[in-house]
C-alpha cells in the first residue's frame, strides 16, 4: 500500500509524448508572439533583441576586462584574444557577493562589483589600464543597443532595490564615477546565453543557439531580422534572448504543473512568474524535491514520519546534492551518507525513496527543457525551408554538467520531438566571460569602422 502511495506521488511528475508534444507547441506559439510588434508587450517569453548581429569571423583580437553576474559565481576575467589561430587566453577571479548585497540597494550592489573589479585590476598589476568591458549580466534587459540594457525585471536570487527599469550600464558607470579611481570603456552588456553561444560559435559556426542549464534557464538563437518586427531592418540575422524562463507565466502549462511546483513558486523571491524556469533549473529543483519529501513524511512514508528542522529549511538540497544523489555509481549507503551530510537521518528504503523522486524530478526538467528547444529548432528549420537543418547548440550551467542525466535526456527529447534536425549539442569550456570578449571585439570593430 506505502508503495502504492508513493507510486501515486511519482506519477504526478511523469509527462507523457502527448503533453511533451503540446509543451513543444505551445512554446512555439509563444516565441512567435514574442516577435510580433502587436503582441510582445504581453508576451510572457519575452524575446528581446540584443543587437548581436555578427558572428566572430576569426579576426578579433585585443585585451578585454570581462564581468560575469547572474550564475553561480560572479567573476571579473582578463581576455585576450589573439586572431588567426583563434586562441583566447584568460585570466579570472571568483568573488562572492553576499546574500545581503544581493537583495540590499542597487548602490550597494554595484559598489561591490566595482570594489571587485578594482581588486581584479589590483592583482593583476593592470590599474590605471583603459581596457574595453563586456558586461554579461544574466538578467532579462530590454536593449536598444549593445551597450544600453535597461532591466526589466530581477529572477533567481537578486532582488536589489532601485534597479528594475534602469540601465545597468548606466548604474556601472555611475557606480565607477562613485569610487573615482579608474575609468573603463563599457562596450557591450550581454546575456549569458548569448556569451556562450559567442564562446562556441569563435569554434564552430554552425553554432546559433545558445542554452544556460544553471541556477536559472534560458535559450537566445540567431533569428532572421525580417522576422523581428521590433527592429527596423530585412536583412541579416539578429540574436534574440528568448527569456524562455518565463514561459507559463499566463497560465499556459497550468496542467502540467504539481502542488509542489506551486508551493516553490509562492515561497520564491518572484512569485508567479519564471514559472518554466522554476521547473527546470538548477536553483528550483532541488526545492521542488523538498516539497515532495515533506509531502511524503507527511503521509507517513518517509523518515519516519518526522519532518525534522533540516527538511524545513530552503535551499538544502543543491545542485550539486542532487547530482550526487543520482550518480548511477553510488552505492545507496553513499546516498544515505550525502543525506546525512544534509542533516537527514534515512532508512535504507529512505534513500530509495529519495533517489527515485531526484529522479523524477530531474528527468521531468530535462525532458521540458528538450521540449523547448525542439520548438526552436523545428522554427528554425520551417524559416529557412529545410528539409533537414544541422545546428549546433552552445551549452552552459551547472545543472547541465554535474547532473548525469540531465544532458542526455534534454537530447533524446530533441531528438524525438524535432526528428527533422540534427542538433549538436557543444558545451562551453569557458563561461561566457571570453563570448562577452568576444562580443565587446566586434562591437569595438564596428565602433572604429563608424568613426
Ligand atoms: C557560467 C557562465 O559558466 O555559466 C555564466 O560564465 C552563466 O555567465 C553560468 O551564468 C550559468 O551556470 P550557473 O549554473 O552558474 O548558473
Ligand atoms: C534567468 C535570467 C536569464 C538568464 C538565465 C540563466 O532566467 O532571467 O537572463 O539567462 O537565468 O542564467
Amino acid at each position: 500500500a506505502q508503495r502504492k502511495q508513493i507510486d501515486r506521488v511519482l506519477s504526478l511528475l511523469r509527462l507523457t509524448p502527448e503533453q511533451l508534444v503540446r509543451v513543444r507547441d505551445k512554446m512555439r506559439a509563444e516565441l512567435e508572439y514574442g516577435l510580433k510588434k502587436d503582441t510582445h508587450p504581453q508576451a510572457t517569453v519575452k524575446m528581446l533583441p540584443t543587437y548581436v548581429c555578427g558572428m566572430p569571423d576569426g579576426t578579433e583580437k585585443g585585451k578585454f576586462l570581462a564581468l560575469d553576474l547572474g550564475g553561480t559565481n560572479f567573476r571579473v576575467l582578463l581576455v585576450k584574444i589573439r586572431s588567426g589561430r583563434r586562441s583566447v587566453r584568460m585570466y579570472n577571479k571568483i568573488f562572492a557577493i553576499p546574500l545581503e548585497i544581493m537583495q540590499g540597494t542597487g548602490e550597494e550592489l554595484f559598489d561591490h562589483i566595482v570594489q571587485c573589479i578594482a581588486d581584479f585590476l589590483d592583482y593583476m598589476g593592470l590599474k590605471g589600464a583603459q581596457l574595453p568591458l563586456g558586461f554579461t549580466f544574466s538578467f532579462p534587459c530590454r536593449q536598444t543597443s549593445i551597450d544600453k540594457g535597461a532591466l526589466i525585471e530581477w529572477t533567481k536570487g537578486f532582488k536589489a532595490t532601485d534597479c528594475e527599469g534602469e540601465d545597468v550600464v548606466d548604474m556601472l558607470r555611475e557606480a565607477i564615477k562613485r569610487r573615482n579611481e579608474f575609468d573603463l570603456d563599457i562596450v557591450a552588456v550581454v546575456n549569458d546565453t548569448v556569451g556562450t553561444m559567442m564562446t562556441c560559435a569563435h569554434e564552430d559556426p554552425n553554432c546559433e543557439i545558445g542554452l544556460i542549464a544553471g541556477t536559472g534557464s534560458n535559450m537566445c538563437y540567431m533569428e532572421e531580422l525580417r522576422n523581428i518586427e521590433l527592429v527596423e531592418g530585412d536583412q541579416g540575422k539578429m540574436c534574440i534572448n528568448t527569456e524562455w524562463g518565463g514561459f507559463g507565466d499566463n497560465g499556459c502549462i497550468d496542467d502540467i504543473q504539481t502542488q509542489y511546483d506551486k508551493e516553490v513558486d509562492e515561497g520564491s523571491l518572484n512569485p508567479g512568474k519564471q514559472r518554466y524556469e522554476k521547473m527546470t533549473s538548477g536553483m528550483y529543483l532541488g526545492e521542488i524535491v523538498r516539497q515532495i519529501l515533506i509531502d511524503l513524511t507527511k503521509q507517513g512514508l518517509l523518515f519516519r514520519g518526522q519532518i525534522s528542522e533540516r527538511l524545513r529549511t530552503r535551499g538544502i538540497f543543491e545542485t550539486k546534492f542532487l547530482s550526487q544523489i543520482e550518480s548511477d555509481r553510488l552505492a545507496l549507503l553513499q546516498v544515505r551518507g550525502i543525506l546525512q551530510q544534509l542533516g537527514l537521518d534515512s532508512t535504507c528504503e529512505d534513500s530509495i525513496v529519495v533517489k527515485e523522486v531526484c529522479g523524477a524530478v530531474s528527468r521531468r526538467a530535462a525532458q521540458l527543457c528538450g521540449a523547448g528547444m525542439a520548438a526552436i529548432v523545428e522554427k528554425r528549420r520551417e524559416d529557412q525551408g529545410l528539409e533537414r537543418l544541422t545546428i549546433t547548440v552552445g551549452v552552459d550551467g551547472t545543472l547541465y554538467k554535474l547532473h548525469p542525466h540531465f544532458s542526455w535526456i534534454l537530447q533524446e527529447t530533441v531528438k524525438e520531438l524535432a526528428p527533422r534536425c540534427d542538433v549538436t549539442f557543444m558545451l562551453s569550456e569557458d563561461g561566457s566571460g571570453k563570448g562577452a570578449a568576444l562580443i565587446t571585439a566586434v562591437a569595438k570593430r564596428l565602433q572604429q569602422a563608424q568613426k
